[in-house]
């Protein structure tokens, strides 16, 4: 793509923010930084984040933990005023399926239009897991995060 395309398109889809919570082994990050890479965003933690207004797509993610997104994030996402952007939900997790349909109603509780939700596998090390030395060892690996490049694309091409 030339470079007033890449200006056009930008400008067409405006600003994007992740805001991403990664505590336990920074598998999340990882997937992260692949999303912020593709839309050209800041990744940031919940507690960096002073207002959303400038922008109009963010991307919320974390690991699962205890079957939810981490409380830093859903505490962070609670505290917001009312919104008008478009968002997304990404999560790593050791089990398969995680639950995102929490913190997607959450979001559009304070006026976020949730568009698309992206999850794979992460190294997992959850107590009952320690000792086989975990689960889901080398995940997100390149094929997860291949995946979220072709999610965070697609998304992208929609703006
Ligand atoms: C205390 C604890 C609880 C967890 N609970 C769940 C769970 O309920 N379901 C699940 O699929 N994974 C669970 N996991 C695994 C994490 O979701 C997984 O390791 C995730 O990739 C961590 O992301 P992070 O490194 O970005 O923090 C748990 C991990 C820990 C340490």
């Amino acid at each position: 793509m030339g470079r007033t395309q890449q200006r056009r398109r930008e400008y067409m889809m405006g600003k994007a923010l992740i805001i991403c919570a990664s505590v336990s082994h920074g598998n999340t990050r990882r997937v992260a930084e692949v999303m912020g890479e593709v839309l050209g965003a800041p990744v940031m933690e919940p507690e960096e984040v002073h207002g959303l207004a400038d922008y109009d797509l963010v991307g919320f993610g974390s690991g699962i933990f205890l079957q939810k997104f981490h409380p830093r994030l859903r505490e962070f996402v609670s505290s917001l005023p009312r919104q008008q952007a478009r968002a997304f939900v990404f999560a790593t997790s050791g089990l398969p399926a995680p639950r995102l349909g929490p913190m997607v109603r959450l979001l559009e509780d304070k006026g976020f239009e949730v568009t698309d939700r992206f999850s794979c596998r992460g190294f997992d090390t959850w107590a009952p897991f320690k000792p086989v030395g975990g689960i889901r060892k080398g995940r997100p690996d390149d094929t997860d995060l291949a995946a979220a490049r072709a999610f965070t694309e697609k998304l992208k091409r929609r703006a």
